[in-house]
């Protein structure tokens, strides 16, 4: 007999597109399992608080995945880091019947998770972030829709840039992880990207636009990471002092997180969402859904966390201690394959630019 008889499902963190897509495979694979399925309002404040709907009908989700945005709200709850409020959240859970929680975000997401599953709640996490910062998965929900978005809105600034002959230096989010702003580079024929993760070299990107302009190119796009915060407003106005091309700073912010979901992001997150109620009947916790090479299957999230870290250069001695000799060895394996990806796109600019 199935265990599980009551499910909740919340989004935590920044907003991604596709973030409803999920939500509505959530709702719609549990009602077919057979079980009662609660969304909870406002990511984990929602839950320390018992804010919750319960979805009684298939149709409280119809039309909801061509919406970008997250019908269950969002929040960022720091209050979430102090053991006493996730007491609090497990209690109002146990008390709302709760058998089992989907957690839909970025690593904010997954680490309350991972907290709440040691406190005894199962939980499985399914990731969504434009950012697709995450080692433990190829790709994260509402990545492409952002890509999508920053190439529309550099695509409308390319008609002026050329009008105008000038220079347009957009800075794109991706927190401190550079892919959205590779892509972006390459999607939209940059003549430079500036990310992170690789040591920028100005002067090659001031004498592409010196000497693109000798044979006559009019107008140039620069894209610049936001994990180089201020930078990209700083290079706009070096570019025009030592190229003497007009330039101006661009930023599409937060309408990055507001494109209607892509038909990748809609995918993905379908299936993710799907995948995140089996596991929860097949009795897993403390674990996030990953895609690798196009095959949705689950990761552990300390083994996340630990592969993530090692990516990003700062993972502890504890972590590595608690990886096992096959671990080690995949985590490693696994860095040096996305360093490769990472410096294969950034490369690319420059080859094409
Ligand atoms: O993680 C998603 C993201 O949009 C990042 O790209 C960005 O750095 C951050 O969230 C912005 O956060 P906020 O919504 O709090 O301004």
């Amino acid at each position: 007999m199935n265990k599980f008889k009551r499910i909740g499902v919340l989004t935590s963190g920044g907003d991604a597109p596709g973030m409803n897509a999920a939500v509505r495979a959530i709702v719609r694979a549990g009602h077919e399992h057979g079980l009662e399925v609660y969304g909870i309002l406002e990511g984990y404040k929602g839950l320390i608080e018992g804010n919750m709907i319960e979805f009684k009908s298939p149709l409280d989700v119809s039309n909801i995945i061509n919406e970008s945005g997250t019908m269950l709200y969002s929040a960022r709850c720091d209050e979430f880091r102090d053991e006493k409020y996730r007491k609090q959240a497990l209690a109002v859970a146990r008390e709302k019947g709760l058998d089992g929680i989907v957690a839909i975000g970025g690593d904010g997401t997954f680490m309350g998770a991972t907290l709440l599953a040691k406190l005894g709640m199962p939980i499985v996490g399914v990731p969504a972030t434009i950012d697709n910062d995450m080692a433990a998965t190829d790709y994260t929900i509402g990545y492409d829709s952002a890509l999508t978005m920053n190439m529309e809105f550099i695509d409308m600034l390319r008609s002026t840039c050329e009008s105008h002959a000038r220079c347009n230096v957009v800075e794109v989010m991706g927190r401190h992880a550079g892919y959205l702003a590779v892509n972006t580079a390459i999607a939209t024929g940059a003549v430079g990207v500036a990310i992170p993760e690789i040591e920028f070299d100005e002067e090659r990107v001031i004498n592409t636009i010196i000497e693109k302009r000798k044979i006559g190119k009019r107008g140039f796009i620069v894209v610049v990471s936001e994990g180089l915060p201020g930078y990209g407003a700083e290079l706009a106005k070096k570019i025009e002092a030592r190229t003497g091309v007009e330039s101006r700073f661009a930023c599409p912010a937060h309408a990055q997180r507001g494109f209607v979901p892509t038909l990748l992001d809609r995918v993905t997150a379908s299936q993710m969402g799907a995948r995140a109620v089996e596991e929860l009947i097949a009795g897993n916790s403390d674990i996030v859904v990953v895609k690798r090479k196009g095959i949705v299957k689950t990761a552990n999230i300390a083994r996340a966390f630990a592969v993530d870290n090692m990516f990003k250069g700062k993972i502890t001695d504890e972590e590595l201690a608690e990886l096992s000799p096959e671990d080690l060895a995949w985590s490693k394996t696994r860095c040096e394959e996305l360093r490769e990806e990472l410096k294969g796109l950034y490369d690319l600019v420059y080859k094409i630019k």
